[in-house]
């Protein structure tokens, strides 16, 4: 299926009459990829059918796998889910507008057709300024999957949104680099204590400091061999190189790549700067230093695109502490390696 993709700019989002078109278009059926600080989107009418069947086969996304629908104010929720206690409330005001999302019970607004059958729904009020004037003056509810194709990572740059997209959707919002570089943190409000299903870069600490209660991680954790956010149990995107995650002590972990390096110098090899800036030759990406885990999370998918750009067959990549945003980073890291682990100690 092709059509012609519109390019708006930012600046073309500030001119009401393209807000009346956007709105008039998404009310019609169309998508909109629009950009949000953790990734890029792609938006439909949340409660328009039509829509939300045109975002799984833009996408290529099984049915099973319920969508984020994003609002832009707090006042909003009440039309379409029930909250359930005050820690939504908590939350909401310490971290909303920004990179979470809160799974809450729906209300009949809510087709189960976005929410892959279940009766829950994804909610998250996005920070982007781009993303806060398409809610803002579009008055709308808007489902939005992270823009990428099956098997890709999801987009954080617009090079990789015209990639996926360009011709596949009637518009794709120019806004530049997304922020943040990782999906947001989606937090379980269904139960008396909060879980988290998917880090993100709101943390576990950062949660349970703000609502004074511990709250669980099941990001990991299968019931029944499901995971309870139902995207967790598709495969990740995997680079097409076999790639497989380096831990251990930094001298084991450079002694051990070294020698892979002289094997075959067509390896490539992903990390922090720590570990990378010790290597000589070869081809290195350098992720950033482990100090600025921020810019890790923003490198780490682009990196992982460039791998197939450069159609590499194997690569290693450096495990990083899992502290803080370094969760959510192995998180995604784990997956695209498929959880190859090699322990050099
Ligand atoms: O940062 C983000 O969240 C981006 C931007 C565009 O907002 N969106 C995003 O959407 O990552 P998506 O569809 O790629 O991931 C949504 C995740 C999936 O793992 C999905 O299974 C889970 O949230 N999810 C959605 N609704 C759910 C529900 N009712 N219960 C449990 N998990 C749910
Ligand atoms: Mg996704």
């Amino acid at each position: 299926m092709s059509m012609k993709t519109k390019i708006l700019n930012p600046i073309d989002l500030q001119d009401p009459n393209n807000q009346m078109m956007l709105k008039q278009a998404l009310i019609s059926g169309s998508l909109v990829v629009f950009p949000t600080e953790t990734v890029y989107g792609i938006g439909g009418y949340a409660t328009l059918d039509k829509a939300a069947s045109s975002i799984y086969t833009a996408k290529g996304r099984p049915k099973d796998n319920p969508l984020i629908v994003h609002l832009a104010h707090f006042d909003q929720i009440e039309k379409y889910a029930y909250i359930d206690q005050p820690a939504v409330y908590t939350l909401a005001k310490a971290f909303w507008p920004g990179p979470m999302t809160l799974i809450l019970r729906k209300k009949d607004t809510i087709s189960t057709s976005i929410t892959g059958g279940l009766s829950t729904v994804a909610i998250r009020i996005p920070s982007h300024p781009i993303a806060r004037t398409l809610l803002e003056a579009t008055d709308l509810p808007i489902a939005a999957p992270s823009a990428n194709s099956p098997g890709k990572p999801s987009a954080t740059t617009v090079e990789h949104v015209l990639n996926d997209f360009d011709g596949k959707v009637d518009f794709i919002i120019n806004g530049g680099d997304a922020t943040i570089g990782l999906e947001s943190t989606v937090i379980d409000m269904t139960s008396e204590i909060p879980i988290i299903l998917r880090p993100g870069s709101i943390t576990q600490v950062m949660i349970e400091q703000t609502l004074q209660q511990l709250v669980l991680d099941q990001s990991e954790t299968l019931i029944n061999d499901i995971p309870k956010a139902p995207g967790m149990k598709y495969r990740h995107y995997a680079p097409a190189a076999m790639l497989h995650v380096v831990k251990g002590q930094s001298t084991n972990i450079k002694a051990y790549l070294q020698k892979q390096l002289k094997r075959d110098p067509s390896i490539a090899i992903l990390g922090p700067s720590d570990i990378i800036t010790l290597l000589s030759d070869g081809i290195l990406f350098d992720l950033g230093p482990l100090d600025d885990l921020n810019k890790i999370a923003f490198n780490l998918f682009s990196a992982f695109r460039q791998l197939d750009q450069l159609e590499i067959k194997e690569a290693y990549i450096v495990a990083i502490p899992k502290i803080g945003l370094g969760k959510a980073i192995m998180n995604r890291i784990m997956k695209a390696a498929n959880h190859s682990v090699i322990d050099t100690d």
